[in-house]
């Protein structure tokens, strides 16, 4: 039995997420700290569990720290931070051996590194993907959040949504001793109790995934609403690159199925992507546009397809992978036989109906190698952060790579520096709110801006299209700041609140680059700059403070 009065006399952080980035800083701290994980849903609800392709290590005999290197920066399109893609690089091997070590079951090959079948994804000049057949992610999420629930120092707080950090301006007058500004905790609303609960912290960790929901069509689970972004730029944090949203070229296209991945790993294996109706080598279209074919980096590929279904009036292309083989298909691939097969396509005999859609926030929270933002007390790992590795364009399945190795660094960083609060914090306050009367207003505003996101901010951009997405997106937070004030909050108004404060960041961004690079396409702006450098935004925050901290 765990020492109650030993675990309560240890400094808390609050970790925002229990995806792979959550867990890891989890599992790195609780031996010094009391952690405690919020997830806003179930605890295996997130973008970690549903990773198929793998996860980068840079194992094998033909590969080096240099090839991987390039390969990110190539697919980066000149955005990569060196330094950034350099450590992660080196970190690599150590953090596929730290997954193997607490017992992840990735594909085994006993010729391989580390006995280990290394495939292949678009970008990357070599095997070196670590993968678990073609359900990595939903392989290493089990394992962890297994320790994790066995861990006597970890509380899971499963249907608890972050609503905002505490920072100083939440602060009485005099309660303002501690000189600088900093994170002091979070309020977190217990969904099943509808109640918003103070969690004070040493510190705080953002590790909320991405952003995918704000567009209609996405890979992305229903958790990908941009939470800890939106709460980081609340609070004064820095933001950086948000215009770059990696769409994947290959999700289903079926009526029954919205956001299931046909992954990469398919072609890094063979298969092609084809027109309909044409046969035969006809039909592929990738000769056409990159001499890399099925494996140009994702951006590449993904205006490919656009392209062509816009030139050709379709709902979306081909990927063939008949020539594989049954066996093959089933023994490499047994999700997505499974799962087509059970939609009625028999991958081994019939192409899979495919489209991009919103996969991947290449931008985010500016974060250092140490996870730290411009808050003190405040971290970001993961897919909502911003550290440099991914540019323009994210290299597959590094995204993986980068939650371990900076969930590393960032609890490393957090068991040195972090403090627990001087004093007890302001509670929420829900005096001046009551229930909202019209919840079908959030969900005609959910639809809207999803819709308009993907209609002016997709695949390809013009600035009037930009310029009339951000009118809409202004007249919908005033009505949904006007929500936020005068109604209890809900999920779905935080998420929407969240969603909204995001698209207006990826527009601004998108309009300030003039140029096209990487996943940003403008016909406007149709060459890239000689020089250029990552978006990054920054607002002071605001002035105004909360009625109970005048
Ligand atoms: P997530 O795993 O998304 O976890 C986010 C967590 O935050 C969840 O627990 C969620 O409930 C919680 N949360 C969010 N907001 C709040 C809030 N306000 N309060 C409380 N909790 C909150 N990358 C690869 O490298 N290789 C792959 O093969 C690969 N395949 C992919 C396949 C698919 C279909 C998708 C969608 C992505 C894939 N990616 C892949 C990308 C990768 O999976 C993600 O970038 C990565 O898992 C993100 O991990 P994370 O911990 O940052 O976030
Ligand atoms: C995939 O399996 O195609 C996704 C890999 C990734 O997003 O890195």
């Amino acid at each position: 039995m765990p020492n109650r009065d030993a675990v309560a006399a240890l400094p808390t952080v609050v970790i925002i997420g229990a995806g792979l980035a959550g867990l890891t800083v989890a599992l790195q701290l609780a031996a010094t700290h009391a952690v405690v994980v919020l997830a806003k849903r179930r605890m295996d609800e997130g973008a970690t569990a549903w990773a198929q392709g793998g996860i980068v290590g840079v194992l094998g005999s033909d590969d080096s720290i240099e090839s991987h290197v390039r390969d990110t920066q190539e697919a980066g399109a000149g955005l990569v931070d060196e330094e950034t893609a350099r450590f992660i690089a080196r970190h690599s091997a150590q953090a596929v051996e730290w997954l193997v070590e607490r017992g992840v079951p990735f594909s085994s090959d006993p010729a391989g590194p580390l006995g280990l079948h290394l495939t292949r994804e678009g970008g990357h000049a070599v095997r070196r993907i670590a993968h678990a057949a073609d359900a990595t992610g939903k392989a290493i999420h089990d394992v962890l959040l297994d320790e994790v629930k066995r861990h006597p120092n970890i509380v899971l707080r499963e249907r608890w949504m972050a609503v905002d950090l505490i920072t100083t301006r939440h602060l009485k007058a005099d309660q303002r001793t501690e000189g600088k500004p900093r994170c002091y905790g979070v309020y977190a609303l217990d969904i099943d109790r509808q109640k918003v609960e103070t969690l004070p912290a040493a510190a705080v960790v953002l590790a909320t995934g991405g952003v995918g929901k704000v567009y209609r069509y996405t890979s992305n689970p229903d958790t990908a609403t941009g939470d800890g972004m939106a709460m980081a730029w609340r609070a004064g944090c820095r933001l950086g690159n948000m215009e770059f949203i990696q769409f994947h070229p290959t999700c289903l296209y079926h009526p029954q199925e919205r956001s299931f991945l046909i992954t990469e790993a398919l072609r890094g294996e063979g298969a092609h992507l084809k027109l309909p109706n044409m046969t035969g080598e006809a039909a592929r279209f990738m000769p056409a546009h990159d001499d890399r074919l099925e494996l140009a980096p994702r951006d590449i590929v993904a205006r490919a397809i656009d392209f062509e279904m816009k030139k050709h009036g379709l709902d979306h292309v081909w990927l063939d992978a008949t020539h594989l083989g049954e066996a093959f298909l089933k023994e490499h691939f047994p999700t997505i036989y499974a799962r087509c097969l059970a939609l009625g396509i028999d991958i081994a005999r019939q192409p899979i109906p495919v489209v991009p859609a919103a996969h991947y926030a290449c931008g985010g929270v500016v974060t250092d190698l140490d996870g730290r933002t411009d808050l003190p007390c405040l971290y970001a790992v993961g897919e909502t952060t911003y550290t440099g590795l991914h540019g323009a364009n994210r290299l597959a399945s590094n995204s993986l790579l980068e939650c371990v190795v900076l969930g590393q660094t960032c609890a490393a960083h957090i068991a040195t520096h972090a403090h627990p609060p001087a004093h007890a914090l302001p509670a929420w306050d829900e005096s001046q709110v009551e229930n909202a009367d019209e919840q079908v207003v959030i969900s005609h505003n959910w639809d809207e801006l999803r819709l308009l996101m993907w209609n002016y901010v997709g695949i390809v951009r013009t600035t009037k299209r930009l310029e009339r997405a951000l009118h809409r997106i202004k007249l919908l937070r005033s009505e949904i700041d006007d929500y936020y004030a005068n109604f209890r909050v809900t999920r779905d108004l935080l998420e929407l609140r969240n969603l909204v404060d995001c698209a207006e960041l990826i527009v601004r961004s998108a309009l300030s680059r003039h140029e096209s690079r990487g996943l940003h396409y403008s016909r406007d702006y149709p060459e890239t700059l000689p020089v250029s450098f990552p978006t990054i935004l920054a607002r002071k925050p605001k002035r105004k403070a909360p009625p109970w901290a005048a």
